[in-house]
């Protein structure tokens, strides 16, 4: 399929992971794709297996307002408009709030929050412009709360409902605003849980499908959800996740004897 010729995306937290995957995708359907991280030199990485004269890299933290506007600039400069912003960057921390450093808790959500807020303020006017789509990398963890992910359960909770608020506000202007909600992925971001095989049998017992997750599994509902095929969708938090959340949480009661 070329479902983007012409299109032109940025995708933020490209240089791995979940972010690289839908780089790929948006490239491998014809679209111009922006690599945003704050690692340039594995965005070159990235780069170099994508078509150069349809890929540009514009490194910097989206965290600072005045970067993520530069980012939405030199896009609409290099490709001539924005058709589609994937908001993808996230970094996350472990531990029970009163264990939280302060300075973690600032980050997370500097980076997991406001990035998401200075990018997609940034972009609206293009998104406007061309009646494009904003495509959110939420987590399951946004739509329910984890043990011991206190202010990362936070920081994607204010994901959902900033999706939803800028869907209910700019669907008046054409542009529409949809979340994707992984559970677990392979990634840099998770991959010390994969050392732990106990954990890893935990998930793939909890997760109807019976397995984690790969960024692939990701990019194609986002690449859906920027589509024209989702051309009446907006507001959505799009589990990805194998099923988990398909569960109200209680025990699977056919495993146990009764009465
Ligand atoms: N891996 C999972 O299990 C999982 C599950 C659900 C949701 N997510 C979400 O998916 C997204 C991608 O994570 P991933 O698992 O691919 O991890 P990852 O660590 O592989 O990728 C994160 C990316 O974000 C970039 N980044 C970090 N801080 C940034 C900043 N300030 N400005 C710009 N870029 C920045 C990193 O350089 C990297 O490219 C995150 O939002 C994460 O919360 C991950």
């Amino acid at each position: 399929m070329n479902r983007f010729e012409g299109k032109t995306v940025i995708v933020t937290g490209a240089s791995s992971g979940i972010g690289e995957g839908i780089a790929r995708r948006f490239a491998d359907e014809g679209a111009n794709v922006v690599l945003n991280s704050v690692d340039e030199d594995k965005l070159e990485e990235v780069a170099a297996k994508l078509p150069s004269e349809r890929t540009f890299i514009c490194a910097g933290d989206v965290s600072d307002p005045g970067t993520a506007q530069h980012i939405v600039d030199r896009t609409v400069e290099k490709f001539g408009a924005l058709d589609v912003l994937c908001n993808n960057a996230g970094i996350a921390v472990m531990a029970q709030l009163q264990d939280t450093d302060q300075d973690d808790i600032d980050r997370v959500l500097d980076v997991n929050v406001k990035g998401v807020i200075n990018m997609s303020k940034a972009a609206y006017e293009p998104l406007k412009a061309s009646g494009g789509s904003i495509v959110n990398t939420s987590s399951v963890s946004g739509i329910g709360g984890d043990w011991g992910l206190a202010i990362y359960n936070t920081s994607k909770g204010a994901v959902t409902n900033l999706t939803r608020a800028l869907a209910l506000d700019w669907g008046r202007d054409g542009v529409r605003v949809n979340a994707v909600n992984p559970s677990l992925i392979r990634t840099e971001l998770s991959e010390d849980m994969f050392d732990n095989d106990k954990l890893i049998s935990a998930f793939e017992t909890r997760i109807p499908l019976q397995r984690t997750g790969c960024p692939d599994d990701v990019a194609g509902p986002v690449l859906f959800l920027a589509s024209e095929d989702a051309k009446f969708v907006s507001g959505v938090q799009l589990p990805v996740d194998g099923g988990l959340s398909a569960s109200n949480g209680q025990p699977p009661i056919g495993e146990y004897q009764i009465g």
